[in-house]
């Protein structure tokens, strides 16, 4: 048995996503269940080292998940020093947004596979431009578009592939949850403070818009036009360091985008809303023959045979149980992590060309849904969405 040995720049992984998603239940779990097995001769083990800026807080990473990971995980904070090392075949950042594309440049120059985290860029011209600098460097790249793998969306597509919803008409899409303001006493916000403020690049359209972008693509259909109003709901929030500060993002949108086969997406998405729904995203998808309600985790259906005749009424309470019409797809597949699964589809694109097409020209079209989603909201009016 051949073991493949890949080594890995994880850069910007002391944050939330670059140490929970990427290291901890990506690299470190597929180090710890022996790698990727590719056939009884070849396994694809990750060699991964950490990058950053602050030497303690790597360590603190390494010291946390060595043991799990099954070998001790270094560090450095001498990025370009590990770029020159042709050990390492891949460079991954899941820094902030806007310092991505002076490491991505950078890694294209050095020969490595990119790989990074959503959005690439806050401007679909500097997101095409990048995709542009991975093209003609020559080098694999690929961009995170985790929500493809959920289980929830895995079952829609059995079934729409199965035909069970005939002709689907629209989806609805209500994405959020409350995320404290930091002023509360001890309740401090769940989210980055950078995520309120354009400035650092943060705001609900240009973060969530991207995702919507390769679900819908990849789901229902192309997009080809979008209408959206986006708001800043709450226009100050406290920091990680307790300051006040001015919200300068939008904190929410409200967007419907048209396909060309027809479908309808409205898509609201908030950091100001209280949840009463199955999850944190859920997508009604209503079709001719049948229904779904997609979370994140479980999928509901309903079908045509089943569906309950209300009559309007608002004398009486309501005589139907509503959610009871509904039937849960079971788990018939153990489901992985979502970044997991995209990660071992890089490491085997890397390492045997197999096929990857979440790349970063993929990954500018997310970019410019979001950009025309804030032109149709200072345009107050639709705007066409071309293709890339
Ligand atoms: N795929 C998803 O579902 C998803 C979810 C949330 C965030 N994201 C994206 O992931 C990225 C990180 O978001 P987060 O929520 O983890 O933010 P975060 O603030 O928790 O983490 C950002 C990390 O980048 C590091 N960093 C910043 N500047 C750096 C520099 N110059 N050099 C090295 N490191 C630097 C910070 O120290 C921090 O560790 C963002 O681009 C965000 O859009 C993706």
């Amino acid at each position: 048995m051949a073991i493949k040995r890949i080594g890995i720049i994880l850069n910007g992984v002391t944050g939330r996503m670059g140490t929970n998603q990427h290291l901890h239940r990506s690299i470190v779990a597929i180090m710890k269940q022996g790698g990727v097995k590719i056939s009884d001769d070849l396994t694809l083990m990750p060699d991964p080292i950490l990058t950053g800026r602050s030497a303690s807080k790597l360590q603190a990473l390494s010291d946390r998940f060595s043991a799990e990971a099954g070998a001790k995980l270094p560090i450095s904070t001498d990025l370009d020093a590990c770029l020159a090392d042709p050990k390492y075949e891949i460079f991954f950042d899941a820094s902030g947004t806007l310092q991505r594309a002076g490491f991505i440049e950078k890694a294209v120059k050095a020969k490595k596979a990119i790989y990074c985290e959503k959005p690439t860029a806050v401007t679909t011209s500097e997101a095409i431009r990048l995709a542009g600098v991975c093209e003609q460097g020559g080098v694999k790249n690929g961009v995170v578009q985790d929500k493809l793998w959920l289980p929830g969306l895995r079952k829609f597509q059995m079934l729409k592939d199965q035909g069970f919803f005939g002709r689907i008409l629209s989806v609805r899409g209500e994405f959020g949850y409350w995320v404290f303001e930091g002023t509360g006493f001890d309740l401090p916000a769940q989210r980055p403070s950078w995520n309120y403020r354009a400035e650092d690049g943060g705001g609900m359209i240009i973060d969530m818009h991207c995702h919507w972008r390769y679900v819908i693509d990849n789901l229902f259909g192309n997009v080809k036009a979008v209408s959206c109003l986006a708001a800043t709901h709450i226009d100050e929030r406290v920091d990680e360091s307790g300051k006040r500060y001015k919200c300068t993002a939008d904190d929410s949108a409200y967007a419907t985008f048209m396909l060309d086969n027809g479908i309808v997406c409205h898509f609201n998405s908030s950091w100001n809303v209280r949840v009463r729904r199955d999850d944190l995203l859920t997508l009604q998808v209503d079709g001719t023959k049948g229904s779904a309600v997609v979370g994140l985790r479980k999928c509901w259906i309903q079908h045509a045979g089943s569906t309950p005749k209300p009559v309007w009424n608002p004398d009486i309470d309501q005589p139907i149980n509503f959610n009871a019409g509904w039937q849960e797809v079971p788990d018939n597949l153990p489901y992985d992590n979502a970044f997991k699964i995209q990660w071992e589809m890089f490491l085997k694109h890397v390492a045997l060309d197999a096929p990857f097409r979440w790349t970063l020209r993929e990954g500018a079209k997310g970019v410019q849904l979001a950009e025309l989603s804030l032109q149709s909201h200072r345009e107050r009016r639709w705007v066409d969405v071309p293709a890339l």
